[in-house]
């Protein structure tokens, strides 16, 4: 049964415990920190969700902040309908591999659709009053965290959606000790839309408009069912409709209501919608300090920057906000399931053997194969399939920095499993593949930076750890470890005595 709207997901969150509400008051305002440490907190906790009544130095008292909704496996796999982690990922990647599962969105009337109760024109567009500012940590500005954002392709007109993050200027830090307009504060928003090099959809879908000559129109509309936040952070092949496979997730279509000002459609039961457009000769701005997915501050970067055209929104609208930083964080698991999902959809359809793909918090790929040692199809088995993830369609399999492959025996879950094959399994030198012009993950603070201020090449290393057999050896020194019933039924003998 899919979720109506964001509201609703949180209502079934309550109903199950795992929602609450706070009305002690916590503050909101830049320079103030109540908000990552309550972010940590809740992370070392497997805390629950919570709505965020009394935010104080805050611009929009009148709305409640959503936190921490995506922070544990369980609540990450609720989204889609399921509880269990690994059985979310495989409906994530059996959903993506299948078209014939997906629905085609559909088109609503302006009346049906809760996000265009209030209407505010691009006359009155007064961005510090009217969308919520909240600062975490040591970040300069206050963040837009719960944007589906949509473009066009300038070219084929084919619609992308992503979850991108963007950047509000009111009263914000400027990264290089400048001062950012009063248009700026008021009407303009950037948005992290990595485009010059070209490394996300909406990148592409700028730089191709830069080219032309022609604007580009966006649309972000927030908090939404999360199905469709779960569909616009996988990197669904491009061209294809990110809103027709949150129908296949969801299992029914979603409802599309048709902008104002822009050439696009969003979801109706969105709480708020921005319409914008970027311009030819796109405007960039220095951003930072920016909190990063990798757990370090970016100081500076330079992203595009587009003017607000309306802002559409239900009357007593909800707001979420995140942050991103050392992990765990919330949304920390949300965006790991379409990296697995999406890599797993991927080798599975060209390499049968291959079970799970498990990507860890920091970033590391782990390939679980079916076969090891003299069941692998052929010698170096399992140096194709590290050439396959790094060659894999998706955003995420190209940019793997360390991926390490293992067999049937060896827990991708369990980081001491994957060790124990590392130490016994590998010959650092013939074991490995080092590729020294591979494509940078673009928040590795340890590659090169291109112009952007992000990461565009680095250097990336597969590890195969499966068996040499028949590389290197016909024969491997058996196992030792007791079978895991013979476990189960010795503690079980053994259970009082051992309290
Ligand atoms: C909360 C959240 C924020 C994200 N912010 C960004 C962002 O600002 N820029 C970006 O390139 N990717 C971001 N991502 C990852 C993208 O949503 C993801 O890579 C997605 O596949 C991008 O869509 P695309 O493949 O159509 O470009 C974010 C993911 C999550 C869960």
């Amino acid at each position: 049964m899919p979720y109506k709207d964001m509201r609703d997901f949180l209502a079934h969150l309550r109903k199950d415990g795992q929602l609450k509400d706070i009305n002690i008051p916590l503050k909101a305002g830049r320079d103030t920190n109540d908000l990552q440490a309550l972010m940590r907190h809740l992370a070392e906790t497997d805390g629950p969700a919570l709505i965020l009544n009394n935010l104080t130095d805050y611009n929009t008292p009148d709305i409640p902040v959503i936190f921490n909704p995506f922070g544990t496996r369980e609540r990450t796999a609720m989204t889609i309908g399921e509880r269990d982690p690994l059985e979310m990922k495989k409906k994530h990647a059996r959903v993506l591999a299948d078209q014939s599962l997906w629905h085609e969105p559909v088109i609503v009337e302006r009346d049906a659709a809760p996000c265009k109760e209030v209407v505010i024109d691009e006359a009155d567009i007064a961005l510090d009053k009217q969308l919520p500012h909240v600062w975490f940590g040591e970040e300069g500005s206050s963040f837009i965290c719960g944007g589906v954002v949509t473009t066009r392709d300038p070219e084929t007109g084919e619609r992308n959606v992503g979850w991108y993050r963007l950047t509000q200027f009111w009263n914000a830090r400027h990264g290089t000790g400048g001062d950012y307009s009063e248009k700026r504060q008021t009407r303009q928003l950037s948005i992290f839309a990595f485009w010059n090099p070209p490394m996300s959809h909406i990148g592409l879908h700028l730089a191709k408009a830069q080219a032309m000559g022609k604007p580009l129109e966006i649309a972000i509309a927030c908090q939404c069912d999360p199905a469709i936040h779960l569909a616009a952070c996988t990197s669904v092949p491009f061209g294809q409709d990110e809103f027709a496979y949150a129908g296949g997730l969801r299992g029914e279509a979603i409802e599309l209501v048709k902008c104002d000002t822009v050439d696009l459609e969003v979801p109706a039961s969105a709480e708020f919608v921005i319409e914008g457009v970027f311009q030819p000769n796109v405007e960039q701005e220095i951003i930072g300090w920016h909190s990063n997915t990798v757990g370090y501050y970016d100081k500076v970067q330079l992203f595009p920057v587009l003017d607000v055209t309306r802002i559409t929104h239900r009357k007593n609208p909800l707001w979420y906000a995140t942050i991103e930083m050392l992990p765990p964080f919330d949304h920390n698991y949300l965006a790991i399931i379409p990296i697995e999902g999406e890599l797993l959809a991927d080798l599975q359809r060209k390499i049968p053997e291959v079970r799970d793909v498990v990507v860890t918090p920091n970033l590391t790929y782990i390939v679980q194969l079916t076969v090891d040692g003299q069941r692998k199809p052929h010698a170096e088995f399992g140096k194709y399939v590290l050439h396959a993830v790094w060659g894999a369609s998706g955003r995420w399999g190209r940019t793997a920095k360390w991926v390490i492959v293992v067999g049937p025996d060896v827990d991708p879950y369990d980081l001491t499993s994957v060790e124990w094959a590392l130490q016994t399994r590998v010959q650092p030198y013939s074991d490995t593949i080092i590729n020294k012009s591979g494509q940078a993950m673009v928040l590795d603070p340890s590659a090169p930076k291109g112009d952007q201020g992000f990461a565009v090449v680095g250097e990336q290393i597969g590890i195969d750890a499966t068996i040499k057999i028949p590389e290197r050896f016909d024969d491997y020194a058996p196992v030792s470890k007791p079978d895991p019933a013979h476990v189960d039924k010795i503690a079980e003998l053994l259970k009082d005595a051992l309290l």
